[in-house]
C-alpha cells in the first residue's frame, strides 16, 4: 500500500537517483526499438528506496497489498516450515523485482502459478517473472522456505529480527529485522495488511498484530490465525510465542486489549498492565481515536534484546515493564505506527512523541509536570559541553536513532512548541497530526508545515534550533 503520502516520503536521493537511472535505460530501449506508444517497457524494479541509513532495504517497482504468512515453528528445534504470499501491484512494467529476505533456505517460489527464477544476494533477493508483469498488474509472489530464521544485529549493537527465548522466540523488528522471518518489501513507506497462520506445539501461544480469528488444536499442534486488517510499516510486524498467561479485557472508552505475559513476570508486570486502559483512553482524549480495531501488549523474557518495540496493537517488552515504558509504546501506536515515518533520518517524529505522550501521562497522574521534565537533568539541564547536543535532531544517524537525542531532545522539541505556539494550537497540532495522517507516512517537512498552518506563525527559525542544529539551544 503506497499511500501519496509514502510516495513523497519515497522519494528519497537514492530511490531519485534509481528512477532517473531507470527514465535512461528506457529512452536507450525506447531508441532502439520505438515501439507503440503505450507498449510495456519492461525494466528491473529498483533493489533499494533509497534511505541512507539502511541503503538495502526497500525495493521499487510494486506496492505490496497484503502478506499471508503461514508457518509451523517448534521451540525445541528452532525450526520453522513457511509459505508466505505476497499480493502486490506492480507499478512499473517488470521484468524483474527484488524482496528483502534475510531468512532461511528457500524451496520454492512462484510468481502467480508460475515458478520463478530466483538468486539470493545479500538481503536482496532477485526474482526473475515470466511472464513478465505490466503496471498495474496485480499479482502474488509465495515462497517456501524452512530453517532457522536469524538474529540481526543492528548499527547501535543491538538485537533483533528472531530472537530465539526459553519458551519460544520474540520477534522484534525495528529497525530490519523482518525479513528474517518474511521476504518483504522492508520499507516503512511500504505498509500493508497481513494475516499469520502459525502453528506451533499445544501449549505454546503466538501472539501476532492484530485481532486473532482462531485457534485450532490438533494432534498436539496449535494453530493460531491473527489478522493485522489496518494497514501496517513491515518493522511492526511480530509474532511473538511462547509459555503466557492471557488475559481479554476493553477499556471504559471500548478499545479491547489483549495481553499476554510470561507467567515468570506476571507479579513484577501487573503494575503496568494493569494501567492499559487508562493509558489508552488518556491517550485518545488528547490524541484522537485509537487507531486500530486492537490493542494490548506482549511481556516477555528476552534478556539479550533489552528494549521494548510498539508493534503494531501489541507492543512487545522484553522484560517487565514499568509504567512509563508501557505509557511510550501505548503512545507509538498514533505516532510511530500509525502515522509512520517515511524514511529513517525522521525517527524523532516517532521517539520524541512517544518520550512526550509519557511526560505528558506523567503530569496527568500527579506525578512531574511536562515543564519539570523538560527541565530536568537528563534533558534541557544537561551541559552545554555534553555530547547530547552534538546529534542532530532531525539526522541522527543510524547508531543514534534508538539513542538519547531522538527521544528526548525530540520531545523538549515538542514541549518547545507547544511553549512557542501556545496550548490550544500545540494539541490541536498533534491530534490533526494524528487524523490528517493516519496510516500514512509523514516527514519533518510535513510536520513543520502543519505546525506553521495550525499556529499561524513562521517557525523556520524555531524548528532550525531544535531540529536541524547540534548545539543546547538558548532561544527559540
Ligand atoms: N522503537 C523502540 C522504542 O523506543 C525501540 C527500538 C529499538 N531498536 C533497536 N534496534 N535498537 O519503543
Ligand atoms: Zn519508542
Amino acid at each position: 500500500m503506497t499511500s501519496s503520502r509514502s510516495r513523497r516520503a519515497a522519494r528519497l536521493g537514492g530511490a531519485a537517483l534509481a528512477a532517473a537511472l531507470l527514465t535512461a535505460t528506457q529512452a536507450t530501449t525506447a531508441l532502439a526499438a520505438p515501439g507503440n506508444p503505450g507498449e510495456p517497457r519492461y525494466s528491473a524494479g529498483a533493489p533499494s528506496l533509497g534511505d541512507p541509513y539502511f541503503p538495502d532495504q526497500g525495493n521499487g517497482g510494486y506496492d505490496v497489498r497484503h502478506y499471508d504468512v503461514t508457518f509451523t515453528y517448534d521451540p525445541a528445534t528452532k525450526v520453522m516450515d513457511a509459505t508466505t504470499v505476497i499480493t502486490a501491484v506492480a507499478t512499473q512494467d517488470l521484468d524483474r523485482f527484488d524482496l528483502d529476505f534475510r531468512g532461511p533456505q528457500i524451496t520454492s517460489l512462484k510468481v502467480g502459478k508460475h515458478p520463478a527464477a530466483y538468486r539470493r544476494d545479500g538481503q536482496e533477493l532477485v526474482v526473475t517473472p515470466r511472464p513478465k508483469l505490466k503496471t498495474g498488474e496485480a499479482f502474488t509472489v509465495t515462497v517456501t522456505y524452512a530453517g532457522t530464521p536469524p538474529v540481526v544485529t543492528d548499527p547501535d549493537g543491538s538485537i533483533e529480527g528472531w530472537v530465539p527465548t526459553d519458551d519460544g522466540a520474540f520477534v522484534p523488528g525495528e529497525p530490519q529485522g523482518a525479513p528474517a522471518w518474511l521476504p518483504a518489501n522492508d520499507s516503512p513507506a511500504d505498509k500493508a495488511t497481513f494475516t499469520f497462520r502459525a502453528t506451533v506445539p499445544e501449549g505454546v501461544t503466538v501472539v501476532g498484530n492484530g485481532r486473532l480469528v482462531s485457534t485450532t488444536t490438533a494432534n498436539g499442534k496449535t494453530t493460531f490465525v491473527w489478522d493485522s486488517a489496518e494497514p501496517m510499516a513491515t518493522y511492526l510486524a511480530t509474532v511473538t510465542l511462547g509459555n503466557f498467561v492471557v488475559n481479554e479485557t476493553t477499556t471504559p472508552g471500548g478499545i479491547p486489549v489483549y495481553t499476554a505475559v510470561d507467567p515468570r513476570l506476571v507479579t513484577q508486570s501487573a503494575a503496568a498492565v494493569a494501567r492499559i486502559p487508562d493509558i489508552l483512553d488518556y491517550f485518545s482524549s488528547i490524541f484522537g481515536p485509537y487507531p486500530f480495531n486492537q490493542a494490548g501488549a506482549v511481556i516477555d523474557r528476552a534478556p539479550d534484546v533489552g528494549y521494548a518495540l510498539e508493534s503494531q496493537t501489541k507492543p512487545i517488552f522484553s522484560s517487565a515493564p514499568g509504567v512509563g515504558t508501557m505509557a511510550h509504546e501505548l503512545a507509538h501506536q498514533w505516532y510511530g505506527d500509525s502515522v509512520s515515518v517515511g524514511k529513517w533520518s525522521d525517527i524523532w517524529l516517532n521517539e520524541g512523541f512517544a518520550t512526550y505522550a509519557t511526560w505528558l501521562w506523567t503530569e496527568h497522574t500527579g506525578g512531574a509536570t511536562a515543564q519539570q521534565t523538560f527541565n530536568g537533568s537528563g534533558n534541557y539541564g544537561r551541559a552545554a559541553t555534553s555530547s547530547f547536543w552534538q546529534i542532530v535532531t532531525a539526522d541522527p544517524g543510524p547508531e543514534d536513532m534508538f539513542g538519547n537525542v531522538p527521544y528526548n531532545r525530540g520531545a523538549m522539541t515538542l514541549h518547545a512548541l507547544r511553549g512557542k505556539i501556545g496550548d490550544a494550537a500545540f494539541f490541536t497540532l498533534i491530534k490533526d497530526w494524528a487524523s490528517r495522517q493516519r496510516y500514512g507516512n509523514a516527514s519533518t517537512a510535513d510536520f513543520i508545515r502543519a505546525a506553521e498552518e495550525v499556529s499561524g506563525m513562521d517557525l523556520k527559525a524555531f524548528f532550525d534550533v531544535w531540529l536541524f542544529q547540534k548545539g543546547k539551544p538558548v532561544s527559540w
